[in-house]
């Protein structure tokens, strides 16, 4: 949450910075600023709202910093948009000062003023209370007194052409061009503008000064790094509409992509793990939480292993059993979310093997992970998760059938099917029109159900999940063989419920429920691969979905609900791409 970015350039670095914050954008939009030095003095332009708003004629400095808010301490405002200033001092932040108000009592006391609510505002005015001549030394002091996530970007006025960052538990890297050099929260919002980039650990500086990024320790030691290039984003950057709608239309050719470097990868590093963990657990957040869930019944299904798979938010918390010897999946699109990253961390501290699938190589979870899936969905800008879902799905299950190959010598029969996956999404596409007529009816809807037994669950839930947080309506995911201990009572003439049955042995069972909720009036759509169950149904409306094999049906079945609530999103005057309240990487617990 929150992006910042910060940037030494040959020349004016103003559109840098923007061109920088746009693509930072989809870690907040409740306010975007800038801060550039020149002659030293900064010129600072900040507003509540996204990077538009600050657009307008060009501020002057090569040496600027910037930022997009995600707000947790102080409401979106002009007052509280970052950078904060503070005598020679500009500062952004990404992460939450967890003792700010006892550092702001402390400032106060010593006669500070404060011009904003927030909790990074006390840090800039620490560094400049601190400052006696040494830039690097009062970023450095100053992060000693600080509990908490931060990864911040400071511009100093005596220093131009110097910008001093510091990382604890919030990702931050460098980036380095022909013609600029970058710090920057995230590494697809340096690509297209840096060619080889390095990532900052935990207690690490970056120090860009001279023309030169160094990374430091506390003491100012010089800690030696490996740069990497940049892979070309695959972004979904080029063509109309939402870039929600982009990445829908890219699942295709993202399966592809993933199913060719799942191809080039070589299990034997963890074959030892796969082969004798003790238990399995997998962890995530969200959308990547059905992927997980999804695994466990692949695994359990095919390779007759328990997986524990459990919110990464609940595992660190609830002392979970996990230990030496045991295999912790953990799932993230972003490689950055803090709670995934932490249950990563504990689960390695106690000895633990811990395999990442991750949409970024170098995040921080790819780092810290002992093995990293790296899939590769390409640059996901929308904040609601579409094309990485079905890629993590399709890593996940390429990983069952290596689970399954270590302890039984033998690949699951679907195996051979993994590269039917990619023309089987692209049917889905056929779907389209009627999800769009579907749409149209049901806007005005205020609530649905999504359900569905077995792994069509997770498919129920990651609908429901998708029509919360952009279309703005209650769904709810549910098991439907449970509706009826309770949540039946809420059915009333009108509500809608899409039942998902791809799995033929449970398709009566599916089906009675759908009768069920009919017979209280619900109005309720069908989805399956099976003719003869759309035909036999009761259902108001019925989608026929691709052929594909039933335990890899998850990637392809999802993808119509991905599409209905982008479509229930727009029709009801939202923005897919921003949805209220949200940020894409979730960077702070
Ligand atoms: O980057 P991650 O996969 O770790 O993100 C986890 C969730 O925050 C994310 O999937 C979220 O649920 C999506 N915005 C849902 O569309």
């Amino acid at each position: 949450m929150c992006g910042i970015i910060g940037c030494v350039s040959k020349e004016n670095c103003y559109e840098k910075l923007l061109a920088g914050m746009k693509r930072l954008e989809y870690r907040g939009y409740d306010s975007a600023g800038v801060a550039l030095l020149s002659d030293g003095k900064f010129a600072v332009r900040k507003r509540r709202g996204g990077v538009s708003g600050i657009a307008g004629a060009p501020l002057c400095g090569d040496t600027g910093i910037g930022h997009t808010r995600w707000a947790t301490h102080g409401k979106p405002s002009d007052r509280n948009a970052h950078p904060h200033v503070a005598g020679k001092f500009a500062l952004v932040h990404n992460g939450i000062v967890e003792n700010h108000a006892r550092l702001r009592a402390e400032l106060e006391a010593e006669g500070e003023s404060f011009l904003s609510e927030t909790d990074s505002e006390v840090i800039v005015r620490l560094i400049a209370r601190l400052y006696e001549g040494d830039f690097f030394a009062a970023v450095a002091a100053a992060c000693a007194r600080l509990e908490g996530s931060y990864a911040i970007a400071v511009l100093c006025s005596d220093c131009p052409g110097e910008i001093v960052c510091a990382r604890q538990k919030s990702p931050l890297v460098a980036g380095a061009a022909e013609d600029a050099l970058y710090v920057c929260s995230d590494i697809p919002a340096l690509c297209g503008a840096a060619s080889y980039i390095a990532p900052a650990a935990d207690g690490e500086f970056i120090r860009i000064a001279e023309g030169k990024i160094a990374f430091l320790d506390a003491q100012g030691r010089e800690i030696p790094k490996t740069f990497s290039r940049v892979e070309p984003c695959a972004a979904a950057e080029t063509g109309t509409g939402s870039f929600m709608e982009r990445e829908i239309a890219a699942i295709p050719r993202a399966l592809e992509d993933t199913l060719a470097a799942l191809r080039r990868t070589d299990f034997a590093p963890c074959a030892r793990v796969l082969r004798g963990a003790g238990k399995i657990f997998a962890v995530a957040c969200g959308t990547a939480l059905h992927a997980a869930l999804a695994f466990k019944d692949a695994v359990e299904g095919e390779v007759g292993v328990p997986v524990l798979a459990h919110p990464a938010s609940e595992f660190r918390y609830r002392d979970p059993l996990v230990g030496e010897g045991d295999l912790v999946v953990a799932v993230s699109q972003s490689g950055e979310t803090a709670d995934t990253l932490e249950a990563a961390r504990l689960a390695k501290a106690r000895g633990a093997y811990v395999l990442s699938v991750t949409n970024i190589a170098h995040s921080s979870l790819a780092q810290e992970a002992d093995f990293n899936i790296a899939m590769r969905a390409g640059a996901e800008i929308a904040v609601a998760a579409t094309k990485s879902y079905n890629c993590q799905l399709l890593c996940l299950y390429y990983l069952a059938a290596q689970l399954c190959f270590f302890r039984k010598t033998r690949f699951p029969a679907w195996f051979a099917e993994l590269g039917t996956l990619p023309a089987a999404a692209r049917e889905a596409f056929g779907c389209f029109a009627q999800m769009n007529e579907l749409a149209a009816r049901l806007q005005g809807a205020q609530g649905m159900y999504f359900i569905g037994r077995d792994s069509d669950v997770r498919t129920a839930a990651e609908g429901a999940l998708k029509v919360k947080e952009i279309a703005y309506l209650f769904a709810e995911g549910y098991c439907a063989g449970e509706l009826k201990h309770g949540t039946l009572a809420l059915i009333e003439e009108g509500f809608p419920v899409f039942a998902v049955a791809t799995r033929r042995a449970l398709a009566k069972k599916c089906e009675n429920t759908l009768a069920e909720v009919s017979s209280r009036g619900a109005y309720t759509v069908l989805f399956s691969q099976y003719e003869d169950v759309l035909a036999e149904s009761c259902a108001d409306a019925v989608c026929r979905l691709p052929a594909v094999c039933e335990r890899l049906m998850p990637v392809v079945a999802v993808i119509p609900l991905q599409y209905f609530a982008c479509r229930m999103c727009v029709l009801r005057g939202y923005d897919p791409d921003k949805p209220r309240n949200l940020a894409k990487s979730v960077t702070v617990e």
